[in-house]
């Protein structure tokens, strides 16, 4: 007798991670039925303007499943470290490709569920491509798998019952053979069965903000086009790099000069809350949003670039309108497979890692890519067995995940609390 195939499938959280996988898993042709529950109220989620390295494996997803064609990165030429007084003290030539946030959400949408927009001309559907849905609004608040069963393999003859929780205030219930949690670093579904993990404050944050290029100097061009730039100075580090414009323009003069400042501020000390608090009063956790920055604290931010970055930094800090503070915290996942391999964690879910490693998004592709191949072997495999597809899937992703934390853990403690070798 041939078991039930896990066909309909659904995915919590609708940022990159999620689409990553609702796109692969549409590319396998198996007429899949694909639903992307996504918690945020409005039709497309807002762009935090930022920009993100397309690392290899981000790459290797558009390269193989962006039917949109759409180029998606400036290349940087170069990594260069600076000193206090902007000279420039260590260069090498080193090629990475440099991206932003919202067009690769909207590249991705264009594929998946054919949004329209700037970004990307939306490709005609293929054959056996199956249903795709995107139900933004819906929280996934509880879940339910069924009893388990004797049998050591996968058994997908029981749905998972899903909770949802409408934006309108509604909650309706639903089905799925399995699950994918993309809910990113504070994942519902990793709480609710990893109740011991839990995300840590690294002490220190991230503010972070763009500048078009056609507004900066001639100096700070120099050192920031077409370059990955960085300095270091006890308890600090900034860097920047040019990403695409606005509606994911690769036009020169049109791209942006994106910069991430590392800065420290002990847990809960009156400098930490002061600056989670935003402009209406509202006490924010990890990231304090655009727009949400308190006048007296971003102009005492401006000049203490003035009094502590080299001048091109110290320029691009100040030219800033909208900046964003993005506290940085560590949490990585004991396990990838949960519920006898009814319920697969992705992405930020598995591991949220330090932005240091520039890897985030890189890791979300690289999962989804790996289980998507996964869910193909086990819509190919015989009478018995799956879970081995399943382990196997896991054992990569989760040695990819405690790397890549591992180090991150060890550069932003290097830069921020430890001796940095490019530190004056
Ligand atoms: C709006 C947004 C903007 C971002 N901008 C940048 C950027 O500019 N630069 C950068 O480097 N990184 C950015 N990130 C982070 C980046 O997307 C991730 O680090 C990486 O791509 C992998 O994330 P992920 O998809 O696994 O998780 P995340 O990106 O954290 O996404 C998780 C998603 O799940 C949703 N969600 C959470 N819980 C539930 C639930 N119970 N039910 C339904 N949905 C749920 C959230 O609303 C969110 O959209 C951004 C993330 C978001 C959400
Ligand atoms: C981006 O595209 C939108 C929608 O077409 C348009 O309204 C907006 O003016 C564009 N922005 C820029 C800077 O080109």
């Amino acid at each position: 007798m041939s078991l039930p195939k896990p066909k309909n499938i659904v995915i919590l959280g609708g940022s990159l991670g999620g689409l990553f996988m609702g796109v692969a898993l549409m590319r396998l042709h198996r007429n899949l039925n694909i639903r992307i529950f996504e918690r945020n109220p409005t039709a497309l989620l807002h762009d935090q303007g930022a920009g993100v390295v397309a690392g290899p494996d981000v790459q290797h997803f558009f390269s193989t499943h962006d039917r949109t064609r759409t180029h998606l990165s400036v290349a940087s030429q170069q990594r260069l470290y600076v000193n206090k007084k902007g000279e420039t003290i260590d260069c090498e030539d080193r090629t990475q490709q440099m991206t932003s946030w919202d067009l690769l959400y909207h590249v991705l949408r264009a594929n998946y569920d054919g949004v329209k927009s700037e970004y990307a001309k939306v490709p005609d559907p293929e054959d056996g491509e199956g249903s795709v849905a995107y139900e933004y609004g819906c929280t996934v608040s509880d879940i339910k798998t069924p009893k388990s069963t004797p049998r050591p393999d996968l058994d997908f003859s029981q749905p998972i019952k899903l909770t949802i929780k409408h934006h309108s205030g509604s909650i309706s219930t639903t089905e799925a053979d399995l699950v994918i949690a993309a809910d990113g670093p504070s994942s519902t579904l990793r709480a609710k069965y990893l109740p011991d993990i839990k995300r840590t404050y690294a002490g220190y944050v991230a503010w972070r903000g763009t500048v078009s290029e056609s507004a900066i100097s001639t100096s700070a061009a120099k050192v920031f086009t077409e370059k990955f730039t960085f300095f270091h100075s006890p308890n600090t580090q900034i860097l920047a790099y040019l990403i695409p414009g606005h509606n994911g323009t690769l036009e020169p003069g049109h791209r942006l000069v994106n910069w991430v400042w590392y800065v420290n501020y002990p847990e809960n000390s009156p400098s930490h809350m002061d600056l989670m608090t935003d402009n209406a009063g509202k006490r924010h956790h990890i990231t304090l949003p655009a727009g949400g920055v308190r006048e007296e604290i971003w102009s005492g931010q401006k000049s203490y670039a003035r009094d502590v970055l080299p001048h091109q930094f110290a320029e691009i800090v100040g030219k800033t309108v909208v900046p964003f503070v993005q506290a940085i915290t560590d949490v990585v996942s004991s396990s990838a497979v949960l519920e006898k391999g009814r319920i697969c964690l992705i992405g930020d879910a598995l591991a949220g890692l330090r932005p240091h490693t520039a890897m985030s998004t890189s890791q979300a592709a690289f999962d989804a890519l790996g289980l998507a191949g996964a869910i193909e072997r086990l819509l190919d495999s015989g009478d018995s067995g799956g879970m081995e597809v399943l382990t196997g899937w896991e054992e990569e992703v989760l040695g990819y995940a405690r790397r890549l934390q591992k180090s991150g853990v060890e550069m932003g403690e290097r830069s921020q609390f430890g001796e940095h070798p490019m530190a004056e």
